[in-house]
Protein backbone atom coordinates (compact mmCIF):
# COMPACT_ATOMS: atom_id res chain seq x y z
CA UNK A 1 0.00 0.00 0.00
CA UNK A 2 1.12 3.71 -0.75
CA UNK A 3 2.18 6.19 1.75
CA UNK A 4 0.30 8.59 0.22
CA UNK A 5 -2.91 10.48 0.49
CA UNK A 6 -5.44 11.91 -1.73
CA UNK A 7 -7.02 14.39 0.63
CA UNK A 8 -10.01 14.78 -0.68
CA UNK A 9 -13.37 18.00 -0.11
CA UNK A 10 -16.61 17.73 -0.94
CA UNK A 11 -18.71 20.66 -1.45
CA UNK A 12 -23.02 19.44 -1.37
CA UNK A 13 -23.14 16.38 0.41
CA UNK A 14 -26.34 15.04 -1.07
CA UNK A 15 -26.65 11.37 -2.60
CA UNK A 16 -23.52 11.32 -4.83
CA UNK A 17 -21.25 12.01 -2.23
CA UNK A 18 -23.30 9.93 0.21
CA UNK A 19 -22.29 6.82 -2.15
CA UNK A 20 -18.54 8.19 -2.12
CA UNK A 21 -18.32 7.96 1.16
CA UNK A 22 -19.73 4.53 1.05
CA UNK A 23 -17.56 3.36 -1.62
CA UNK A 24 -14.08 4.20 0.02
CA UNK A 25 -15.53 2.97 3.50
CA UNK A 26 -16.69 -0.44 1.75
CA UNK A 27 -12.67 0.06 -0.35
CA UNK A 28 -10.67 0.05 2.99
CA UNK A 29 -12.77 -2.81 4.21
CA UNK A 30 -10.72 -4.55 2.25
CA UNK A 31 -13.04 -7.25 1.01
CA UNK A 32 -12.47 -8.47 -2.81
CA UNK A 33 -16.23 -7.19 -2.90
CA UNK A 34 -15.64 -4.26 -2.96
CA UNK A 35 -13.79 -3.48 -5.90
CA UNK A 36 -16.48 -4.85 -8.10
CA UNK A 37 -16.82 -2.09 -10.58
CA UNK A 38 -13.41 0.17 -10.31
CA UNK A 39 -11.38 0.15 -12.80
CA UNK A 40 -8.25 1.43 -11.88
CA UNK A 41 -6.83 -0.26 -9.16
CA UNK A 42 -4.26 1.96 -9.01
CA UNK A 43 -3.58 5.71 -10.62
CA UNK A 44 -0.50 7.70 -9.93
CA UNK A 45 0.42 4.87 -6.84
CA UNK A 46 -2.88 6.25 -5.24
CA UNK A 47 -5.08 3.37 -4.65
CA UNK A 48 -8.91 3.86 -3.69
CA UNK A 49 -8.45 3.13 -0.13
CA UNK A 50 -5.50 6.03 -0.04
CA UNK A 51 -8.67 8.64 -0.49
CA UNK A 52 -9.02 10.64 2.65
CA UNK A 53 -11.99 13.17 3.13
CA UNK A 54 -10.84 16.21 4.89
CA UNK A 55 -13.82 18.73 4.87
CA UNK A 56 -16.85 19.26 3.46
CA UNK A 57 -19.45 22.18 3.02
CA UNK A 58 -23.29 21.93 2.61
CA UNK A 59 -25.74 24.78 3.12
CA UNK A 60 -28.76 22.48 4.03
CA UNK A 61 -30.20 22.95 8.01
CA UNK A 62 -30.44 19.06 8.19
CA UNK A 63 -26.39 18.97 7.09
CA UNK A 64 -24.46 21.51 8.29
CA UNK A 65 -22.92 20.86 11.96
CA UNK A 66 -23.15 17.37 11.26
CA UNK A 67 -20.11 14.50 10.66
CA UNK A 68 -19.70 14.00 7.14
CA UNK A 69 -20.44 10.55 8.42
CA UNK A 70 -24.27 11.99 9.84
CA UNK A 71 -25.18 14.30 7.39
CA UNK A 72 -24.22 11.67 4.84
CA UNK A 73 -27.86 9.86 5.37
CA UNK A 74 -29.85 12.85 6.78
CA UNK A 75 -32.65 14.32 4.88
CA UNK A 76 -33.31 14.72 1.59
CA UNK A 77 -30.57 12.43 0.48
CA UNK A 78 -31.74 8.77 -0.72
CA UNK A 79 -28.69 7.08 -1.49
CA UNK A 80 -29.15 3.59 -0.31
CA UNK A 81 -26.98 2.52 3.20
CA UNK A 82 -24.99 0.13 1.31
CA UNK A 83 -22.36 -0.02 4.21
CA UNK A 84 -21.79 1.92 7.84
CA UNK A 85 -19.89 4.79 8.12
CA UNK A 86 -18.11 5.40 11.22
CA UNK A 87 -17.32 8.96 13.03
CA UNK A 88 -15.12 10.76 10.37
CA UNK A 89 -14.28 13.42 12.22
CA UNK A 90 -14.86 16.02 9.36
CA UNK A 91 -17.52 18.74 10.32
CA UNK A 92 -19.54 19.80 7.19
CA UNK A 93 -19.05 23.38 7.09
CA UNK A 94 -21.92 26.17 5.86
CA UNK A 95 -20.91 26.98 2.31
CA UNK A 96 -21.59 30.53 0.75
CA UNK A 97 -25.55 29.86 -0.39
CA UNK A 98 -25.99 32.02 -3.42
CA UNK A 99 -27.92 30.25 -5.50
CA UNK A 100 -27.71 26.74 -3.90
CA UNK A 101 -31.09 26.11 -3.42
CA UNK A 102 -33.45 28.40 -5.89
CA UNK A 103 -35.93 27.64 -7.71
CA UNK A 104 -38.34 23.77 -6.27
CA UNK A 105 -35.55 22.94 -3.66
CA UNK A 106 -36.50 25.96 -1.84
CA UNK A 107 -39.98 24.05 -1.00
CA UNK A 108 -37.88 20.73 0.38
CA UNK A 109 -34.84 22.44 2.09
CA UNK A 110 -33.80 25.09 4.36
CA UNK A 111 -30.76 26.95 4.00
CA UNK A 112 -28.87 26.77 7.11
CA UNK A 113 -28.46 30.78 8.59
CA UNK A 114 -24.73 30.49 8.38
CA UNK A 115 -24.63 30.01 4.97
CA UNK A 116 -26.05 33.11 4.14
CA UNK A 117 -22.84 34.60 5.36
CA UNK A 118 -19.76 32.30 4.08
CA UNK A 119 -17.96 33.74 1.87
CA UNK A 120 -15.56 32.09 -0.81
CA UNK A 121 -12.38 33.34 1.24
CA UNK A 122 -14.14 30.81 4.34
CA UNK A 123 -13.81 28.46 2.17
CA UNK A 124 -10.72 28.99 0.58
CA UNK A 125 -9.65 29.33 3.91
CA UNK A 126 -10.98 25.83 5.29
CA UNK A 127 -9.53 24.05 1.95
CA UNK A 128 -5.83 25.48 3.08
CA UNK A 129 -5.88 24.66 6.67
CA UNK A 130 -7.23 21.16 6.02
CA UNK A 131 -4.39 20.54 3.77
CA UNK A 132 -6.77 19.48 1.03
CA UNK A 133 -6.15 18.35 -2.85
CA UNK A 134 -9.15 17.80 -4.67
CA UNK A 135 -12.15 19.36 -3.89
CA UNK A 136 -15.47 17.61 -5.79
CA UNK A 137 -18.34 19.74 -6.53
CA UNK A 138 -21.88 17.99 -6.26
CA UNK A 139 -24.10 21.24 -6.21
CA UNK A 140 -27.45 20.82 -7.75
CA UNK A 141 -27.80 21.82 -11.09
CA UNK A 142 -28.78 25.45 -11.91
CA UNK A 143 -26.55 26.35 -9.12
CA UNK A 144 -24.63 28.12 -11.11
CA UNK A 145 -22.82 30.92 -9.17
CA UNK A 146 -22.41 28.51 -6.24
CA UNK A 147 -20.86 26.72 -8.47
CA UNK A 148 -18.64 29.18 -9.51
CA UNK A 149 -17.60 30.62 -5.98
CA UNK A 150 -16.54 26.80 -5.17
CA UNK A 151 -14.46 26.84 -8.65
CA UNK A 152 -13.20 30.21 -7.47
CA UNK A 153 -11.79 29.32 -3.56
CA UNK A 154 -10.24 25.89 -4.66
CA UNK A 155 -7.85 28.26 -7.47
CA UNK A 156 -7.12 30.42 -4.54
CA UNK A 157 -6.24 28.09 -2.53
CA UNK A 158 -4.27 25.97 -5.03
CA UNK A 159 -6.44 22.51 -5.02
CA UNK A 160 -8.04 20.89 -8.01
CA UNK A 161 -11.16 21.06 -9.01
CA UNK A 162 -13.71 18.49 -10.12
CA UNK A 163 -16.85 19.54 -11.65
CA UNK A 164 -19.57 17.33 -11.11
CA UNK A 165 -22.34 19.50 -12.10
CA UNK A 166 -23.23 20.56 -16.17
CA UNK A 167 -23.06 24.19 -14.88
CA UNK A 168 -19.56 25.38 -16.77
CA UNK A 169 -16.56 25.81 -15.46
CA UNK A 170 -14.00 24.06 -17.46
CA UNK A 171 -16.07 25.53 -20.58
CA UNK A 172 -16.17 29.05 -18.99
CA UNK A 173 -13.03 30.40 -20.51
CA UNK A 174 -12.50 33.05 -17.46
CA UNK A 175 -12.67 29.71 -14.64
CA UNK A 176 -10.66 27.82 -17.05
CA UNK A 177 -7.66 30.13 -17.14
CA UNK A 178 -7.83 30.67 -13.52
CA UNK A 179 -6.34 27.32 -13.14
CA UNK A 180 -4.91 27.24 -15.95
CA UNK A 181 -2.28 30.34 -15.29
CA UNK A 182 -1.59 28.49 -12.10
CA UNK A 183 -1.44 24.93 -13.50
CA UNK A 184 -4.27 22.95 -11.31
CA UNK A 185 -5.94 20.54 -12.75
CA UNK A 186 -9.64 21.28 -13.15
CA UNK A 187 -11.53 18.31 -14.56
CA UNK A 188 -15.68 18.31 -15.70
CA UNK A 189 -17.88 19.39 -16.88
CA UNK A 190 -21.05 17.38 -16.01
CA UNK A 191 -19.78 13.54 -14.77
CA UNK A 192 -20.78 10.66 -16.60
CA UNK A 193 -22.32 7.66 -14.51
CA UNK A 194 -20.26 4.71 -14.33
CA UNK A 195 -22.99 2.62 -16.21
CA UNK A 196 -25.52 5.40 -17.49
CA UNK A 197 -27.65 6.07 -19.62
CA UNK A 198 -25.55 8.68 -21.70
CA UNK A 199 -22.40 5.86 -21.98
CA UNK A 200 -25.38 3.45 -23.09
CA UNK A 201 -26.67 5.60 -25.93
CA UNK A 202 -22.96 6.82 -27.36
CA UNK A 203 -21.43 3.34 -27.35
CA UNK A 204 -24.99 1.89 -29.01
CA UNK A 205 -24.26 4.83 -31.94
CA UNK A 206 -20.98 3.89 -32.48
CA UNK A 207 -21.81 0.57 -32.68
CA UNK A 208 -24.21 1.09 -35.64
CA UNK A 209 -22.35 3.38 -37.09
CA UNK A 210 -18.84 1.16 -36.99
CA UNK A 211 -21.48 -0.95 -39.59
CA UNK A 212 -22.31 1.80 -41.41
CA UNK A 213 -25.85 2.19 -39.97
CA UNK A 214 -27.33 5.85 -40.26
CA UNK A 215 -29.18 6.60 -37.16
CA UNK A 216 -32.12 8.50 -38.08
CA UNK A 217 -34.13 9.60 -34.69
CA UNK A 218 -33.37 8.62 -31.27
CA UNK A 219 -34.08 9.50 -27.72
CA UNK A 220 -33.29 8.59 -24.05
CA UNK A 221 -35.76 9.02 -21.72
CA UNK A 222 -35.03 9.34 -17.99
CA UNK A 223 -36.98 8.88 -14.38
CA UNK A 224 -35.80 9.30 -10.90
CA UNK A 225 -36.99 9.64 -7.58
CA UNK A 226 -33.78 11.43 -5.55
CA UNK A 227 -33.61 15.12 -5.18
CA UNK A 228 -31.47 15.42 -8.09
CA UNK A 229 -34.67 14.14 -10.86
CA UNK A 230 -36.89 17.05 -8.38
CA UNK A 231 -34.52 19.71 -8.82
CA UNK A 232 -34.68 18.86 -12.63
CA UNK A 233 -38.11 18.88 -12.78
CA UNK A 234 -38.07 22.70 -12.00
CA UNK A 235 -37.51 23.64 -15.32
CA UNK A 236 -35.99 26.92 -14.54
CA UNK A 237 -33.05 24.41 -13.08
CA UNK A 238 -32.71 22.07 -15.47
CA UNK A 239 -31.42 23.76 -18.71
CA UNK A 240 -27.37 22.94 -18.36
CA UNK A 241 -28.54 19.34 -18.09
CA UNK A 242 -30.29 19.06 -21.42
CA UNK A 243 -27.47 21.06 -23.42
CA UNK A 244 -24.18 18.59 -21.76
CA UNK A 245 -26.33 15.61 -22.61
CA UNK A 246 -26.80 16.44 -26.18
CA UNK A 247 -22.68 17.50 -25.69
CA UNK A 248 -22.28 13.91 -25.22
CA UNK A 249 -24.54 12.84 -28.10
CA UNK A 250 -22.34 14.75 -30.45
CA UNK A 251 -19.18 13.53 -29.67
CA UNK A 252 -20.55 10.08 -30.39
CA UNK A 253 -20.93 11.87 -33.74
CA UNK A 254 -24.81 12.22 -34.38
CA UNK A 255 -26.33 15.69 -34.63
CA UNK A 256 -27.94 15.94 -31.58
CA UNK A 257 -30.25 19.16 -32.36
CA UNK A 258 -33.26 17.20 -32.41
CA UNK A 259 -32.97 14.47 -30.01
CA UNK A 260 -34.90 14.62 -26.75
CA UNK A 261 -32.82 13.81 -23.79
CA UNK A 262 -32.62 14.68 -21.30
CA UNK A 263 -34.48 14.30 -17.27
CA UNK A 264 -38.13 13.62 -18.01
CA UNK A 265 -39.78 13.00 -14.67
CA UNK A 266 -39.51 12.60 -10.64
CA UNK A 267 -41.12 9.95 -9.82
CA UNK A 268 -41.12 9.97 -6.00
CA UNK A 269 -41.58 6.46 -4.94
CA UNK A 270 -38.18 5.36 -7.55
CA UNK A 271 -36.15 7.03 -4.56
CA UNK A 272 -32.38 6.75 -5.76
CA UNK A 273 -33.19 4.23 -8.64
CA UNK A 274 -33.37 5.25 -11.96
CA UNK A 275 -35.23 4.34 -15.01
CA UNK A 276 -33.81 5.14 -18.99
CA UNK A 277 -35.68 4.27 -21.57
CA UNK A 278 -33.98 4.38 -24.98
CA UNK A 279 -34.78 4.12 -28.78
CA UNK A 280 -32.59 4.36 -31.76
CA UNK A 281 -34.27 4.25 -35.29
CA UNK A 282 -32.11 3.66 -38.24
CA UNK A 283 -31.43 2.81 -41.90
CA UNK A 284 -29.19 -0.04 -42.39
CA UNK A 285 -28.41 -2.57 -45.87
CA UNK A 286 -31.09 -1.57 -49.28
CA UNK A 287 -32.60 1.02 -46.57
CA UNK A 288 -34.07 -1.30 -44.62
CA UNK A 289 -35.02 -0.14 -40.92
CA UNK A 290 -33.32 -0.87 -37.91
CA UNK A 291 -35.61 0.01 -34.41
CA UNK A 292 -34.21 -0.35 -30.89
CA UNK A 293 -35.55 -0.02 -27.11
CA UNK A 294 -33.29 -0.81 -24.08
CA UNK A 295 -34.37 -0.15 -20.68
CA UNK A 296 -31.70 0.37 -18.22
CA UNK A 297 -32.60 0.81 -14.56
CA UNK A 298 -30.19 1.20 -11.84
CA UNK A 299 -29.22 2.84 -9.01
CA UNK A 300 -27.98 6.62 -9.25
CA UNK A 301 -25.65 7.81 -6.79
CA UNK A 302 -23.29 4.51 -6.58
CA UNK A 303 -22.62 4.67 -10.24
CA UNK A 304 -21.49 8.14 -9.94
CA UNK A 305 -19.44 7.04 -7.32
CA UNK A 306 -18.10 4.44 -9.39
CA UNK A 307 -16.39 7.62 -11.71
CA UNK A 308 -15.35 9.81 -9.05
CA UNK A 309 -13.75 7.14 -7.60
CA UNK A 310 -11.38 7.14 -10.67
CA UNK A 311 -11.81 11.01 -11.39
CA UNK A 312 -10.25 12.05 -7.64
CA UNK A 313 -7.09 9.98 -7.81
CA UNK A 314 -6.36 11.28 -11.71
CA UNK A 315 -6.79 15.11 -10.31
CA UNK A 316 -4.24 14.37 -7.15
CA UNK A 317 -1.76 12.68 -9.62
CA UNK A 318 -2.22 15.60 -12.06
CA UNK A 319 -1.25 17.88 -9.46
CA UNK A 320 1.26 16.14 -8.00
CA UNK A 321 2.58 17.00 -11.47
CA UNK A 322 1.54 20.65 -11.87
CA UNK A 323 -0.43 19.03 -15.24
CA UNK A 324 -3.37 21.22 -16.77
CA UNK A 325 -3.51 20.33 -20.15
CA UNK A 326 -2.33 17.05 -20.93
CA UNK A 327 -4.85 15.39 -18.15
CA UNK A 328 -8.33 17.39 -19.02
CA UNK A 329 -7.84 15.96 -23.18
CA UNK A 330 -7.18 12.74 -22.22
CA UNK A 331 -9.25 11.73 -19.35
CA UNK A 332 -12.30 14.42 -19.35
CA UNK A 333 -13.87 12.90 -22.34
CA UNK A 334 -14.57 9.39 -20.35
CA UNK A 335 -15.37 10.68 -17.27
CA UNK A 336 -17.66 13.79 -17.98
CA UNK A 337 -20.44 14.25 -20.75
CA UNK A 338 -19.27 17.62 -21.39
CA UNK A 339 -15.77 17.41 -21.74
CA UNK A 340 -14.00 20.53 -23.95
CA UNK A 341 -13.45 18.23 -26.87
CA UNK A 342 -15.43 14.58 -26.71
CA UNK A 343 -14.43 11.73 -27.81
CA UNK A 344 -16.63 8.60 -28.72
CA UNK A 345 -16.93 6.25 -26.14
CA UNK A 346 -14.46 3.73 -27.54
CA UNK A 347 -11.63 6.70 -28.58
CA UNK A 348 -12.26 8.23 -25.13
CA UNK A 349 -11.70 4.37 -23.10
CA UNK A 350 -8.20 4.12 -25.15
CA UNK A 351 -7.55 8.17 -24.07
CA UNK A 352 -7.89 7.46 -20.26
CA UNK A 353 -6.43 4.07 -20.16
CA UNK A 354 -3.14 5.64 -21.85
CA UNK A 355 -3.06 8.41 -19.45
CA UNK A 356 -3.33 6.33 -16.00
CA UNK A 357 -0.21 3.95 -17.64
CA UNK A 358 1.91 6.38 -18.37
CA UNK A 359 1.45 8.28 -15.35
CA UNK A 360 1.81 4.94 -12.71
CA UNK A 361 4.20 5.11 -10.16
CA UNK A 362 5.17 2.81 -6.94
CA UNK A 363 5.84 4.40 -3.48
CA UNK A 364 8.13 3.72 -1.11
CA UNK A 365 6.78 3.49 2.07
N1 LIG B 1 -25.50 9.74 -11.24
C1 LIG B 1 -25.74 10.92 -10.74
O1 LIG B 1 -26.39 10.99 -9.72
C2 LIG B 1 -25.22 12.14 -11.44
C3 LIG B 1 -24.65 12.00 -12.70
C4 LIG B 1 -24.15 13.13 -13.34
C5 LIG B 1 -24.20 14.37 -12.72
N2 LIG B 1 -24.78 14.50 -11.50
C6 LIG B 1 -24.81 15.84 -10.91
O2 LIG B 1 -24.15 15.82 -9.63
C7 LIG B 1 -24.69 16.85 -8.81
C8 LIG B 1 -25.01 16.27 -7.44
O3 LIG B 1 -26.04 15.31 -7.53
P1 LIG B 1 -26.74 14.72 -6.20
O4 LIG B 1 -27.64 13.64 -6.66
O5 LIG B 1 -25.74 14.44 -5.16
O6 LIG B 1 -27.62 15.99 -5.75
P2 LIG B 1 -28.28 16.29 -4.33
O7 LIG B 1 -29.39 17.26 -4.59
O8 LIG B 1 -28.57 15.04 -3.60
O9 LIG B 1 -27.11 17.06 -3.52
C9 LIG B 1 -26.77 18.40 -3.69
C10 LIG B 1 -26.27 18.94 -2.34
O10 LIG B 1 -25.77 20.25 -2.54
C11 LIG B 1 -26.16 21.03 -1.42
N3 LIG B 1 -26.02 22.46 -1.75
C12 LIG B 1 -26.88 23.30 -2.39
N4 LIG B 1 -26.33 24.53 -2.50
C13 LIG B 1 -25.11 24.47 -1.91
C14 LIG B 1 -24.08 25.43 -1.69
N5 LIG B 1 -24.18 26.69 -2.12
N6 LIG B 1 -22.96 25.03 -1.04
C15 LIG B 1 -22.83 23.74 -0.60
N7 LIG B 1 -23.79 22.79 -0.77
C16 LIG B 1 -24.91 23.16 -1.43
C17 LIG B 1 -27.58 20.56 -1.12
O11 LIG B 1 -28.01 20.93 0.17
C18 LIG B 1 -27.39 19.05 -1.28
O12 LIG B 1 -26.94 18.46 -0.07
C19 LIG B 1 -25.89 17.41 -9.57
O13 LIG B 1 -25.53 18.60 -10.23
C20 LIG B 1 -26.20 16.32 -10.58
O14 LIG B 1 -26.87 16.78 -11.73
C21 LIG B 1 -25.28 13.41 -10.85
Amino acid sequence: MSSKEVRVGIAGVGSCASSLVQLVEYVKSGSELSKTGIMFDSIGGYKAEDIKFVCSFDVSDTKVGLDLSEAIFAYPNSAKKHVEVPYLNVKVHAGPLADGLDGILSTKINPHRDSELATIDDVTEILKKTKTDVLVCYLPTGAKQAVENYAIAAANANVAFINCTPELVIRNEKLNSLFKEKKIPLLGDDMRSHMGATTLHTALIELLSSRGITVNNTYQLNFGGNMDFFNLSDPSRNLSKQISKKNALYAAGIDASTVAAGPNGYVEYLQDNKVCYLRIEGSSILGSNITMETRLEVEDSPNSAGVIITAVRIAKTALDNKEFGEVIEKTCPFLFKSPVKGMTESEALSAIKDYVASKEVVFND
